[in-house]
């Protein structure tokens, strides 16, 4: 199960963990690492023995920093645009709608893509020592990755607004009063928080809740999906998007047009 390049899998009681494994880069999605987590939740859902599936990231910084800027940093609008479909396809779509109950175990930052991953899991658990945004508009760009649908689906149009906008990350507590997340775990308890969390999942119906996991999203339009990768690609066209991204490799602050 561990033939993966940026992927620890890991099978215990019936439970499937995935550790998302780019430590050097906080994590961060690119192509290689959203083909590898296909894979990985695709045969985890498909095998029958493992009721819950768990996703967190290695090491005790990040959960995932976002998509890998360094790798879409060039792309141009066409290619900005695809970036978004494929990764909604494979990836964020996928956790959305699978059968098995996903758990989010949000041990450090959760930026971005990263956030993004974890708004499409079923539920979420944080470290204490989480820290949580889409600081997308902060590169020039905006979220590409259903952040800007499910992030007011889960925690409402007004404080998805001011969080999408401000760019602004929240901790763990704030999270919590939010309803982003649905537990606080000291961090070195995280791991035992969310085992206990998917055991309990377990006592319950797997064929009922895939079928409420179908019903519960059934309530969501999609059309939003669609508007946000086509503006995710025309943002790539813009000089906010080449210098927001420009500063962030050469760690500086940005000089966006009119700010
Ligand atoms: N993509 C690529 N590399 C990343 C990354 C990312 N999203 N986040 C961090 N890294 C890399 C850094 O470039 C750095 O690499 P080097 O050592 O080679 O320079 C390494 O990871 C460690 O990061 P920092 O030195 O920056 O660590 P820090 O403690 O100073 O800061 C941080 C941590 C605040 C999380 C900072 O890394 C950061 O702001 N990261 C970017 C967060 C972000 O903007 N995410 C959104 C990405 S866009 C997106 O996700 C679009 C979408 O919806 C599809």
């Amino acid at each position: 199960m561990n033939n993966y390049n940026n992927l620890q899998i890991d099978v215990k009681d019936n439970i499937g963990l995935i550790i998302i494994n780019r430590p050097k880069q906080l994590n961060a999605l690119n192509k290689e690492t959203i083909e590898e987590l296909n894979k990985a939740f695709n045969a985890l859902n498909d095998d029958k023995n493992i009721r819950v599936i768990i996703v967190t990231g290695s090491g005790t910084k990040a959960f995932v920093a976002g998509a890998d800027i360094k790798e879409f940093m060039h792309f141009n609008a066409q290619q900005g645009q695809e970036l978004a479909a494929t990764g909604q396809e494979l990836l964020f779509d996928l956790v959305e709608n699978l059968d098995t109950p996903v758990i989010a175990a949000i041990n450090g930052f959760a930026l971005g893509g990263g956030l993004e991953l974890a708004l499409a899991s079923h539920i979420r658990i944080a470290s204490e020592q989480a820290k949580m945004g889409l600081p997308e508009v902060s590169l020039g760009v905006i979220p590409g990755y259903g952040g800007t649908q499910r992030l007011a689906q889960i925690i409402g149009k007004g404080r998805a607004m001011d969080l999408i906008l401000s760019a602004e990350m929240i901790d763990a507590t704030t999270a919590l009063t939010y309803g982003l997340v649905t537990e606080v775990a000291p961090a070195e308890n995280l791991m035992e928080t969310a085992f206990k969390k998917a055991k309990k999942l377990m006592r319950n119906s797997p064929q009922a809740q895939a079928l409420a996991i179908k019903a519960v999203n059934a309530a969501y339009p999609k059309a939003g999906f669609a508007i946000e990768k086509e503006l995710f690609g025309q943002a790539f066209t813009t000089a906010d998007f080449k210098e927001g991204t420009t500063a962030f490799v050469e760690r500086r602050k940005p000089n966006f047009e009119g700010a």
